[in-house]
């Protein structure tokens, strides 16, 4: 059921054309080669029209990078699901550390997002993860079982089973160079799973693919995805590389 995914999270980078292209050269790249791994990218929202036609027949899935909680309205400059559907668009990234961080987005918002998009008929990437202070005070393991705990307390198990994925991305490995090793972070994916089973059973645990996410590379990525429990990549800087990004996805297998 865990599905082995690699993801390109494209963040505020490249232009109209650039990403046109750089989308197009995968797509060719997906065709010839045929990974087992499920392909999804996440460009500005601004782009997902256009990528959505140009992959309209591909097995690339086209994401988007966030999403409000809301039902159409007086909310200046956020996107809705409403909005994304209607082009296509039916996953989204939520409670990226990057909207955390400058956005201020609470686990309890997050959740929102998360029902928000399954009332829909869309699905979520969920981002979790700890900051540097609280690995070396050993509180990782608090704040990652939190954010899940609230992001996940209302949601339907049966949601959840038609399509999830978690992304564990600890804050200081992203854009760091710095990756957490296999051994950080199996033991991170094990517990998360874990925690998802605690809080909404065996089967979800178990459908749930949870992707490693953090200065992910060419060359560090077929290391990580020998360990156990991790199902896949989300990947920023590399996936801006054709040649990076392919790299991964034959890495997974
Ligand atoms: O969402 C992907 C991410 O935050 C990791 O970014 O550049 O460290 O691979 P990067």
């Amino acid at each position: 059921m865990r599905r082995k995914i690699v993801a390109g999270n494209w963040k505020m980078n490249l232009t109209f054309p650039q990403a046109r292209e750089l989308a197009l050269h995968l797509n060719t790249w997906v065709n010839a080669h045929k990974p087992n791994a499920e392909i999804i990218i996440a460009p500005t929202h601004l782009y997902l029209e256009q990528l959505n036609k140009d992959l309209k027949n591909s097995r690339i899935r086209v994401a988007s990078q966030n999403v409000s909680a809301m039902e159409n309205g007086a909310y200046t400059g956020d996107v809705s699901a409403e909005q994304l559907l209607s082009i296509g668009t039916k996953i989204s990234i939520v409670g990226h550390s990057e909207r955390r961080a400058y956005h201020h987005e609470v686990d309890k918002y997050i959740g929102m997002k998360i029902s928000h998009l399954y009332k829909k008929g869309m699905s979520p990437i969920l981002c979790v993860g700890e900051k540097l202070e609280d690995r070396e005070s050993g509180k990782h393991f608090d704040v990652v079982k939190e954010q899940l705990n609230i992001a996940l307390e209302r949601q339907n198990p049966e949601d959840l089973l038609r399509d999830f994925i978690v992304a564990y991305e600890p804050v200081w490995a992203i854009g760091t160079g710095k990756t957490a090793s296999p051994d950080q972070a199996q033991e991170m994916h094990d517990f998360i799973r874990k925690t998802i089973g605690n809080q909404h059973g065996l089967a979800v645990a178990n459908a749930t693919s949870i992707l490693y996410g953090g200065s992910v590379n060419a060359g560090n990525a077929r290391d990580l995805f020998e360990q156990y429990d991790i199902d896949g990549a989300l990947v920023g800087g590399a996936s801006l590389k054709l040649e990076d990004f392919t790299t991964i996805i034959n890495a997974r297998g």
